[in-house]
């Protein structure tokens, strides 16, 4: 079922969210389905639980060139619950970073340039892997939501902040969230 994504201002989107405690049952399944489902329906990269007002660890990612992000190396299909990141180095590279949760804008966000990442998937299986690059830009972005994170937060310079279709008025990148 395609459910409402929170805009940028409701508090719901600024919460510590909750762990989940218990793998494998209907309503988490049901959960990773609804944000599949509202994630396709948006042509997002990633989406977590937060978005859609859900308060737990969940985030889900992947589906490589979209238009979005047409210039993104295909990403791994990923349910990621109670996700651990780990940087591999200090390392840092800039990026252009859209938000469901914050439609038709676009800002130039810092990011570890690679890093491991840990959780489990919605039975309970571990999941652990290496990525780098936008893959690696997309764990994190999702993964901060869960922190009550959003992106223009970690924007440092604004003069790279603004709206989409002014920032690339050749349509380069869609400018449709
Ligand atoms: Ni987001």
């Amino acid at each position: 079922m395609i459910r409402e994504v929170l805009r940028m201002g409701d508090r719901r989107l600024l919460r510590r969210a909750r762990p989940v405690e218990a793998f494998g049952t209907p309503e988490l399944l049901a959960l990773v389905a609804d944000m599949r489902d509202t994630m396709a329906h948006l042509s997002g990269a990633g989406l977590a639980a937060p978005q859609i007002g859900v308060d737990l660890r969940v985030v889900i990612f992947g589906g490589g060139p979209s238009a979005r992000y047409p210039d993104a190396a295909a990403v791994p299909d990923t349910v990621l619950i109670n996700p651990l990141l780990t940087p591999l180095s200090a390392d840092e590279e800039g990026g252009w970073e859209g938000c469901l949760s914050v439609p038709g804008l676009r800002g130039w966000v810092p990011r570890w340039t690679s890093l491991r990442y840990a959780g489990f998937d919605a039975a309970g299986v571990p999941v652990e892997r290496v990525a780098s690059g936008f893959h690696a830009r997309v764990v994190q972005h999702e993964c901060d939501h869960l922190d009550g994170i959003l992106y223009p937060m970690r924007v440092r310079d604004f003069s790279r902040f603004g709206y989409t279709e002014v920032l690339f008025p050749d349509g380069s990148v869609a400018a449709d969230d």
